[in-house]
C-alpha cells in the first residue's frame, strides 16, 4: 500500500496531537449546549470522528450522513447527493459537523444550509485537514486540526477511488496512480 505514497503528510504523532487539541477546546465550547450532536460525513470521518470523540469530555450525539461530491477521480464535482440522512432532528439543536477534509467548500456549504433549514440552533465545523486552497465557497471552519496545499491526499479515512481509507497517517497520492487512468 505504501507504494502509492509520495510523501507523509501528517504523521500519525500529529493526528493524536490535534484530536487532543480539538477535542479538549470543544470541550470548553459546547459545556453549556446540552446534549449536542456530532455529525460524522461518512465514510472519510470514521477514524477522526472514532477517535476525537474520546477526547470531547461531554455527552453527545453522534449521528451520521453520507453525502457524496466526488465519483472516484480526484476533482471535485460540485454534484452533491445525499446517500444517507442522519437519523435524528436537529431543531433547537447544537450540530458540530465532523469532516475529513474541507476543499472546494461546496459539501459543507449544502449541508449547512440544509440543517439550518431544518432548525439547528447553531452548526459548526470540525475538520482534520482544511485545504483552503481549492476553496470556491467561502467558508470558515471554527475547528481544524491541519492547513494542507493544495494536493489530493490520502488515508487516515480519505480515500483514492475507495482505497487508501486504512492508512493510519495523512499521505499525498503518487501523480502516477491516477494519471494511468
Ligand atoms: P469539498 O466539497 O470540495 O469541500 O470536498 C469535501 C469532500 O471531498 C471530502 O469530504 C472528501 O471526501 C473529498 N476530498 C476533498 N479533497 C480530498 C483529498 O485530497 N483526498 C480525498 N478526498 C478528498
Amino acid at each position: 500500500m505504501e507504494s502509492v505514497v509520495k510523501k507523509i503528510l501528517v504523521t500519525e504523532e500529529q493526528i493524536d496531537e490535534a484530536c487532543k487539541r480539538l477535542g479538549k477546546q470543544i470541550t470548553i465550547d459546547y459545556a453549556d449546549k446540552g446534549n449536542f450532536i456530532l455529525l460524522g460525513l461518512l465514510k472519510g470521518c470514521i477514524p477522526f470522528l472514532s477517535d476525537l470523540m474520546k477526547e470531547i469530555k461531554l455527552p453527545l450525539i453522534a449521528e451520521f450522513m453520507d453525502v457524496t461530491s466526488y465519483h472516484g477521480g480526484i476533482e471535485s464535482t460540485g454534484d452533491i447527493r445525499i446517500r444517507m440522512d442522519l437519523g435524528t432532528s436537529v431543531k433547537d439543536k447544537h450540530v458540530l459537523i465532523c469532516e475529513d477534509i474541507v476543499d472546494t467548500g461546496r459539501t459543507l456549504d449544502t449541508v449547512m444550509k440544509l440543517l439550518y433549514h431544518r432548525g439547528a440552533a447553531s452548526v459548526e465545523v470540525v475538520t482534520l485537514l482544511d485545504k483552503p486552497g481549492g476553496r470556491v465557497i467561502p467558508l470558515n471552519c471554527k475547528y481544524i486540526g491541519h492547513t494542507i496545499p493544495t494536493e489530493f491526499v490520502i488515508g487516515y479515512g480519505l480515500d483514492y477511488d475507495e482505497l487508501y481509507r486504512n492508512i493510519p497517517y495523512v499521505a499525498v497520492l503518487k501523480e502516477s496512480v491516477y494519471s494511468k487512468e
